[in-house]
């Protein structure tokens, strides 16, 4: 349909994620740095301005909205952007609305997100030990997280975790979490480490490629391969012993991009066509210069038509700098 958008590449953009804030209740050590200084808040996005884009981008096709941050939940009022875009779900428009979270605020809104249209949510968490957790959060408490996650799954929220593979901190784990995880009704997600941000030789030293975990894993359990996309950039295998489903995210060791279907909007209205590269777009001006969406909706589809192919992340020590330097807590993964 000529509605549609349409990248250069001929990949159909039918999935997006919007950061609604870049603040956090963690520091994850891959994600921010300690002293994070966050945006003021007449720079963000209002609640209203995040709907209005988000709906642009339903009427031109888009059939998965994910909502990120920084930490999602802990945006004030966060529950009345969720309650108002239920509604293309009630109209068929979009396929799914979720979110990506730290699972620290899970408790209080898992009923609510349930009551808005969300079915699966994705909940970021790297390890079970709880002092591994507060190095990697930097002060993050993993009670908190799991009260979350029995919350979430007490009010019938499909449950994925994320786990950044890091070698030398969850390297030896991850058995450990595909147990547990598999054992709770849970998907797992492994994800390579990606280099943004203020990268130092940590950053490097942890890097742990995914072909080897998932040969070591494949040397203890059956990996089945399974085509079920989710219209994520994972590929998925069914563990036959634990009978869940087990994904990889492979973005330095096998580049997904060809397949692309989404592009990101941060809290202050900057589209990004690709978390690897640095060109993005602004739709606050236009969002705020009329109560029309049309200006938007030019926006849109004009930064569409220059969507880059792809990322060229490399992590080498040869080049330890960041291949880009804004963080993750401000693209939301
Ligand atoms: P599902 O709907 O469960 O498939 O989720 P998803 O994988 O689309 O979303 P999720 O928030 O779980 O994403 C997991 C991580 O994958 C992100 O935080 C990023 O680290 C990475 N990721 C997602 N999309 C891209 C992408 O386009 N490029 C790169 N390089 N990494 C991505
Ligand atoms: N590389 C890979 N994944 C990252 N995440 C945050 N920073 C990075 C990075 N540098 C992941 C988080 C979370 C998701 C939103 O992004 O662990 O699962
Ligand atoms: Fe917060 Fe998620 Fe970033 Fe960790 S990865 S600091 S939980 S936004």
């Amino acid at each position: 349909i000529s509605h549609s958008l349409m990248d250069p590449f001929g990949r159909a953009i039918t999935y997006l994620r919007v950061s609604v804030t870049d603040r956090c209740d963690f520091r994850c050590v891959y994600c921010m740095s300690e002293d994070m200084a966050f945006l003021p808040k007449r720079d963000l996005l209002t609640l209203e301005e995040l709907d209005r884009i988000c709906s642009a981008f339903v009427a031109r096709g888009v059939r998965k909205l994910r909502i990120t941050g920084g930490e999602p939940l802990v945006r004030r009022d966060i529950m009345t952007l969720f309650g108002s875009l239920s509604r293309h779900l009630d109209s068929g428009a979009l396929d799914e609305l979720t979110v990506t979270t730290n699972g620290s605020q899970l408790a209080r809104h898992a009923k609510d997100l349930v009551a808005c249209g969300v079915r699966r949510i994705n909940v970021s968490l790297d390890t079970l030990d709880p002092d591994k957790f507060r190095a990697i959060t930097r002060w993050g408490d993993l009670a908190k997280v799991m009260h979350g996650l029995d919350a979430a799954q007490a009010a019938g929220l499909q449950v994925k975790i994320n786990a950044v593979a890091l070698k030398g901190v969850n390297e030896d784990e991850l058995e450990t979490l595909l147990e547990w995880a598999h054992g709770r009704g849970m998907d797992l997600t492994l994800i390579e480490v990606m280099p943004l941000g203020e990268i130092d030789g940590q950053r490097i030293d942890q890097f742990l490629p995914l072909s080897m975990v998932r040969a070591r894993l494949a040397a203890r359990y059956t990996l089945e391969d399974l085509d079920d996309r989710t219209g994520g950039p994972a590929r998925y295998v069914r563990v036959k012993e634990t009978g869940g489903r087990l994904g990889f995210i492979t973005p330095m060791t096998h580049n997904f991009c060809e397949s692309c279907n989404r592009v990101r909007v941060t809290c202050t209205g900057q589209l990004f066509m690709c978390l690897g590269q640095e060109d993005a777009a602004d739709l606050r001006a236009p969002v705020r210069a009329s109560e029309s969406n049309d200006l938007l909706d030019r926006a849109i589809v004009d930064a569409i038509a220059r969507k880059p192919k792809g990322h060229d992340f490399i992590i080498d020590r040869r080049h330890a700098r960041p291949a880009l330097s804004r963080h993750m807590s401000v693209t939301g993964g």
